[in-house]
């Protein structure tokens, strides 16, 4: 996929967030390529998708609210109650308006990489998985990762899904509605 982001535009991204998130970043990057292969669909994006998602995750509330505002959607309660779930919408906006990326799979895959959402696509899903599953994330043990990720994507995203839950519940903090629409339809495929 030529032209979709240059060099320098990666280069670019050390000015939106800290070398440890650029860290974070690569580490979805590689293994969102590798998801990709794994599961038959256009690694630059899964690699482009990955290195981005995070690009607004360090910037104000005001300024996330201020940028989602611009994509079309409507602010949603639970966003508005949590501007730092806007991280994925207000990347989308930057990655049009700042890098001239216009790939609607790849827009897609940083709206949906915070809470996801019912009818993701294959990128989406990998993004999904990826942003968690990444080998540098400290609270997943190495056995559980590979008993994950050798799944099938739909059973890895539940998995994942259930550890978010979990992650979410011990912190008090409220899951919000399109997980919980994704968890029931990924849970309506599996018993159809
Ligand atoms: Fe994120
Ligand atoms: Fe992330």
């Amino acid at each position: 996929m030529k032209n979709i982001i240059s060099i320098n535009n990666s280069a670019d991204l050390h000015k939106y967030i800290s070398y440890q998130r650029f860290k974070h970043s690569g580490q979805v990057s590689l293994l969102a390529e590798r998801l990709c292969i794994q599961y038959g669909t256009e690694p630059d994006k899964g690699r482009i998708a990955g290195l981005m998602h995070d690009i607004a995750r360090e910037m104000s509330d005001e300024l996330l609210l201020e940028l989602a505002m611009t994509d079309g959607s409507k602010i949603m309660n639970w966003e508005r109650n949590r501007p730092v779930l806007l991280h994925g919408r207000a990347g989308a906006v930057i990655l049009k308006r700042d890098f001239g990326i216009n790939d609607s799979e790849v827009l897609e895959a940083l709206r949906n990489h915070v809470v996801g959402k019912p009818g993701m696509n294959l990128l989406s899903k990998i993004i999904f998985v990826a942003d968690f599953l990444e080998p540098t994330r400290i609270f997943i043990d190495p056995g559980q990762r590979n008993r994950i990720m050798s799944m099938d994507i739909d059973p890895m995203l539940t998995e994942v899904l259930n550890m978010i839950f979990y992650h979410l519940k011990r912190e008090e903090k409220e899951i919000a509605p399109p997980s919980i629409s994704l968890y029931k339809e990924l849970q309506s495929v599996k018993f159809r």
